[in-house]
């Protein structure tokens, strides 16, 4: 069984507390991770936090192996450094053609004026890394001799463990509108963020795909530059419950109420069959860690399903707090079956 999430928004959505709860409750075989260490993924477990920008956020499952498709692109010190601290290291395995950020990209990113002060860059060197690749002048993880005992060939890996029933996770990054199709450009991101996006930057086709979840968090938040329809001003953010501060760059998010409009076509373009719902507890204080939903607030209930009815497609997965098991899971009764 394949599972892809993606995020619907503008990245932040809580795809990593999703992961994490889908690689707790599955135990998939295999994650891998897209994207690069401009995301920042945040899981909580068991009164822990980590803060991930490249090991996929399922490493919580010490069963589930984890992996890098060849479409990702990670500095070396990120990757190592994350895999000791999650402890993966006996467990990673990288594509040789991932992509290696260096000292040298993020310098180049960091001094250009336009994506740092226009796009509001997170300076991570991920675009000047993408943008060597597409130049074929990026030297790719087969080029490092110190990662040579993490190589393994990921798209083979995938299609093997789908060819003997187990379960594989594929966690996008970033969010739908910071694509670079898909977005308002030039305000995004260097690579395809959609579902679509996705299975190119892991190297599978996609009849093997069983389920796209897309992840909504309750409200919108965006970082860096580019438009955010409904946004508010960081005291009323305050006041809401809904102000936020960026994992990677410490920046203030910018809030604006849940969109409808931009939920809808999310869906479509990322062809969601499920959609997954983060943070409800901060509109309705009082769903906070409810698991079950006959005991969510009226009002709470009220919302999703007529989220659920504009969307068109079914809402299994609902976030009431932080820690990765703080989940209403609608999977059996939306879905049947599993
Ligand atoms: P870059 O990809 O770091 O160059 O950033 C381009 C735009 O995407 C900026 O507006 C960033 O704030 C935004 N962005 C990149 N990665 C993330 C992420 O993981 N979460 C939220 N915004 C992001
Ligand atoms: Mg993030």
């Amino acid at each position: 069984m394949l599972t892809i999430l993606v995020g619907g928004f503008f990245g932040d959505e809580g795809k990593g507390k999703v992961a994490a709860y889908l690689a707790l409750k599955d135990s998939p075989s295999l994650s891998v991770r897209t994207g690069s260490i401009n995301a920042g993924h945040t899981v909580t477990y068991m009164g822990k936090q980590w803060k991930v920008r490249i090991i996929p956020s399922a490493f919580v499952n010490k069963s589930t192996y984890l992996g890098l498709g060849p479409g990702a692109l990670t500095s070396i010190d990120v990757l190592l450094t994350e895999a000791k601290e999650t402890n993966a290291l006996d467990r990673i395995y990288i594509d040789p053609h991932v992509g290696i950020i260096t000292e040298s990209e993020v310098r180049e990113e960091r001094n250009d004026e336009y994506l740092m002060k226009t796009v509001g860059s997170t300076g991570q060197g991920v675009g000047y890394a993408e943008a060597k690749r597409i130049l074929r002048k990026l030297k790719l993880a087969k080029d490092y001799g110190i990662l040579s005992k993490y190589i393994a060939n990921i798209p083979e890996l995938i299609v093997e463990k789908l060819e003997k029933n187990e379960g594989v996770l594929v966690e996008g990054t970033q969010g739908h509108y910071l694509s670079l199709y898909h977005g308002e450009y030039p305000y995004v991101t260097s690579r395809n963020t959609s579902a679509s996006g996705v299975l190119s930057e892991i190297g599978v086709g996609p009849k093997y795909v069983d389920h796209v979840i897309v992840v909504f968090k309750s409200y919108v938040t965006r970082v860096g530059e580019g438009p955010l329809e409904g946004e508010v001003s960081w005291e009323e953010a305050e006041k809401l419950g809904i102000a936020e501060v960026a994992t990677v760059t410490g920046r203030k998010r910018r809030s604006a109420p849940f969109n409808i409009k931009l939920a809808k076509e999310a869906v479509r373009i990322n062809s969601a069959t499920q959609v997954a719902i983060t943070k409800l507890d901060s509109l309705f204080k009082e769903a906070k860690g409810v698991r079950d939903y006959s005991k969510l607030p009226q009002e709470a209930k009220k919302w999703i399903e007529q989220i659920e009815e504009e969307l068109k497609a079914p809402i299994t997965l609902i976030g009431t707090g932080e820690d990765a098991l703080d989940m209403i899971d609608l999977r059996k009764e939306k879905l049947g079956g599993d």
